[in-house]
């Protein structure tokens, strides 16, 4: 099955509290968002952001412009519908694949790019260079990046996919030396049927000035 069936299925199959990577309050993600002090014109993007409360949260904050990417038009819709959208903010939503950009490759710079359990879906190298040339194409220079996902001792499959397990050091090796590790934690998440799922969240900020290296793909 496509993988964008796969998601949209996902979404058209359950009540969305009742998926497994169901949060109904964001504040690990929150925590690392805050320490990044925006101002709150500042562009942040949720990429494979589902039907997630961050959007919410961040909006009832007074953040005012967001960008919510994701492969499941589903998913988009259901945000799209519960999202209130206070007057002077702008939610751009679109249907894209970070591993096939089209929109999202053009969308403008990016202020804090947000991902809570996408990146560790990825478990082919090209999806994964893919992401990360997006990446960094559109973080600005002294922008910031949020990443959580399995950690290494986290669940080996999700959704009935295989994912790829990171630790804090991954990711920074991953991102490239163009970007510093600024703090990172372990959270035991715990789904709706009770289970535990490990991950590592962390920020990382794009060095301000810093020239492109070898290292990275761009
Ligand atoms: C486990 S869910 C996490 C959703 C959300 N970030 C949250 O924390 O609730 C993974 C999300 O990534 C999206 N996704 C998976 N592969 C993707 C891709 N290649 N491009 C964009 N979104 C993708 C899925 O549709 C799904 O909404």
């Amino acid at each position: 099955m496509e993988i964008k069936e796969h998601w949209e299925k996902v979404y058209r199959q359950k009540p969305i509290d009742q998926l497994g990577w169901w949060e109904e309050d964001p504040s690990a993600s929150l925590q690392l968002i805050q320490r990044c002090e925006l101002p709150l014109q500042g562009h942040i993007l949720d990429i494979g952001c589902g039907a997630s409360t961050l959007a919410d949260r961040l909006l009832e904050m007074g953040y005012t412009r967001l960008t919510l990417v994701d492969i499941s038009q589903t998913a988009l819709d259901t945000l799209k519908k519960r999202l209130v959208i206070p007057e002077g903010a702008t939610v751009k939503f679109i249907q894209d694949d970070i591993t096939q950009p089209e929109a999202v490759w053009n969308i403008p710079e990016i202020d804090l790019w947000h991902d809570r359990a996408v990146l560790h879906f990825l478990v082919d190298e090209t999806d994964r260079q893919m992401y990360r040339k997006v990446l960094h194409h559109r973080v600005r220079d002294g922008g910031y990046v949020c990443i959580a996902a399995f950690s290494l001792e986290g669940a080996k499959k999700c959704s009935g996919l295989p994912v790829k397990n990171y630790s804090a050091q991954t990711l920074a090796e991953f991102l490239g030396n163009t970007f510093r590790l600024l703090e990172w934690f372990p959270y035991v998440y715990y789904q709706p049927s009770g289970n535990p799922r490990p991950y590592v969240y962390t920020l990382f900020q794009r060095i301000p000035g810093k020239q492109k290296t070898e290292n990275t793909v761009d």
